[in-house]
């Protein structure tokens, strides 16, 4: 703690490590994020609706470049205004693809685009009509439009770290690097669009049978946490909750009796079915029927997206919805959270298949749980306390349990958030976070973000961490003994970096910042020279944490012998 605090002053005297003092690109960010706080709320019901409104309101075309743009927009306008056109590319194993994605004003201008769609008559297909299309050559040369507005093209591709390493060294300050890696990273209109036109194409394809059916985005590709090439994961759910009573025509219907979960498997052994053999763009379907939750994993060949469709209930949704709520709370949340995810990625303390390691939904949590001890955000039981009528979230668990998971969703009407005014750079919040975590007592402590602190675990798991919506479950169950140790050292190592950086300040070379946070660790990787320079080091902090750390691997290696 004491360190946090000469660190806060240090940050506050020193202009390059806390925000600069001349005004810079960054600072305007800066400023946009800070307006964008004070901006009314927008709840993550209503981005729902508008983006799946949006979403039925559009196509997509493959054209042959982005120069059909003219061509293409003086065709589609015969059905109707087009509010907007983006372009974006999809590389398959041996070729580019090209898109536009074009917004109609209104729904009938997409209806009747699809609607005029034709079904090529030269190969053996199966003519399935969905919103993605693409534009054959014209012969005769029509005339084209010139009032056409201009195309968005608008980069749909991840930078790679030799990019970020290049927009990371015209920075200013280590929190200016922090707010460059979430704004060149996040999730991009485009992007967002692809998501919700894809949900929709699977959606549209089940209609027929399950009339009220949805099939909803949820995970980072709508929590606010998402980056450009995240998964796009999606939720079927049947949707039947019409209660009225007053209705006297029943539907005659099969029933969904007995083990549950073997129907739900079979149920979702047909929708695989249907992705493979039947919606254009959908390949490589993989069915994984062993996991907890049941999922099917395929490849979007037209959005370029790597999707999960799974059906067991709505949690994953309010659990989105629960984080895009934290997310909004404060600017600095989202920008916090990339970097923690970008670093462990980059040290391979996260991994893209799934196994016994740390996860980036569980490392999310582990910032928001901070951010609550620093009473920076409001606790869930805070957001509990003010849930209205509508806000109510009633799914059916696991166990066949009815829970109610509801919190108030509209933050403007949050009136005690139980929050302190808090000032801190994102720099210091970043420190702060690893500080706490490498000092965390994971033998003896879970997180609650329900209540915002520490509480004793109920069963020895390596990490625990509760299921804010299903409190019975700890979301990081599967984390191994090694991988938790593997975190808390890594974090150690990530504060014990950033405190050397300071020193390194006024020298020629730039020897602080996200890549030089991770390129420490990568010169570092070899835990003994690591330990060598930490002994070396004349910093208290770094001497004392590195006893601690060899006690307890010792007591942890007894526990397990055990
Ligand atoms: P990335 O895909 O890595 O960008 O992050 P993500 O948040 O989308 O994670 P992931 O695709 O692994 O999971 C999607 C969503 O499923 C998460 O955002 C959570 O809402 C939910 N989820 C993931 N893991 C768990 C878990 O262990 N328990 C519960 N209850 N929900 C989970
Ligand atoms: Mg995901």
């Amino acid at each position: 703690r004491q360190i946090c605090l000469h660190m806060s002053e240090y940050f506050k005297l020193n202009g390059r490590m806390g925000r600069t003092s001349s005004y810079s690109t960054i600072e305007k960010i800066n400023d946009i994020a800070v307006n964008q706080n004070t901006k009314s709320f927008t709840s993550f019901d209503q981005v729902l609706i508008r983006r799946r409104e949006e979403a039925r309101r559009s196509i997509i075309v493959q054209v042959k470049d982005e120069k059909s743009h003219t061509d293409l927009l003086t065709y589609c306008l015969n059905f109707g205004d087009v509010n907007n056109t983006y372009y974006y590319t999809v590389d398959n194993d041996e070729s580019r693809k090209k898109f536009i994605l074009i917004e109609f004003a209104n729904i009938s201008g997409s209806e009747k685009a699809i609607f005029n769609g034709q079904h090529s008559e030269l190969e053996n297909i199966l003519p399935v009509t969905s919103s993605f299309l693409w534009f054959r050559t014209d012969k005769k040369k029509s005339k084209l439009r010139t009032d056409i507005a201009p195309l968005n093209i608008d980069s749909n591709d991840l930078p790679s770290s030799y990019e970020l390493d290049q927009i990371f060294s015209n920075s200013n300050s280590f929190s200016d690097d922090m707010i460059l890696l979430y704004e060149r990273t996040k999730l991009g209109e485009i992007g967002t669009r692809l998501r919700f036109i894809t949900a929709l194409q699977l959606e549209a394809s089940l209609k027929g049978l399950f009339h009220s059916c949805q099939v909803l985005p949820f995970g980072s590709s709508i929590n606010s946490f998402g980056k450009k090439n995240c998964d796009l994961d999606l939720i079927f759910d049947f949707n039947e909750k019409k209660n009225i009573d007053s209705s006297r025509l029943m539907f005659h219907s099969k029933t969904l009796a007995g083990t549950s979960k073997i129907h739900n498997q079979r149920h979702l052994e047909t929708i695989a079915d249907i992705i493979q053999y039947f919606l254009p763009g959908c390949c490589n379907t993989r069915r994984i029927f062993k996991a907890r939750v049941p999922i099917i994993k395929f490849k979007h060949e037209l959005s370029g997206l790597e999707c999960d469709v799974s059906s067991t209930n709505l949690s994953g949704v309010y659990m989105s919805e629960l984080l895009y709520t934290f997310a909004a709370y404060d600017w600095r949340v989202c920008p916090l959270v990339f970097t923690v995810r970008y670093w462990a990625k980059e040290i391979n303390l996260t991994n893209p298949a799934p196994g016994k390691w740390i996860t980036n939904f569980m490392l999310t949590l582990l910032v928001l749980f901070h951010l609550q001890y620093e009473k920076i955000i409001p606790t869930l039981q805070t957001l509990s306390k003010s849930k209205r009528e509508k806000d109510k979230k009633i799914f059916i668990d696991n166990d066949y349990k009815m829970i109610d998971c509801g919190f108030l969703t509209d933050l403007n009407l949050l009136k005690d958030p139980e929050t302190e005014p808090n000032n801190d750079t994102l720099l210091e919040l970043l420190f702060k976070f690893f500080e706490f975590y490498s000092t965390f007592d994971f033998r003896l402590n879970a997180i609650s973000l329900n209540s915002g602190t520490l509480i004793p675990k109920p069963v020895y798991d390596p990490l625990y961490i509760v299921n804010p919506l299903e409190k019975g479950l700890n979301v990081s169950k599967n984390v191994s003994q090694e991988e938790c140790n593997k975190m808390r050292i890594q974090f150690r190592n990530a504060a014990w970096n950033i405190e050397c950086s300071i020193n390194s300040i006024n020298g020629t070379s730039k020897k602080w910042g996200l890549s030089h946070l991770i390129q420490s660790h990568i010169l570092n990787k070899d835990g003994f020279s690591k330990v060598q320079n930490m002994k070396g080091s004349s910093s208290t902090f770094v001497v004392k944490h590195l006893f601690t750390n060899v006690e307890e691997t010792d007591s942890v290696k007894k526990t397990e012998n055990v």
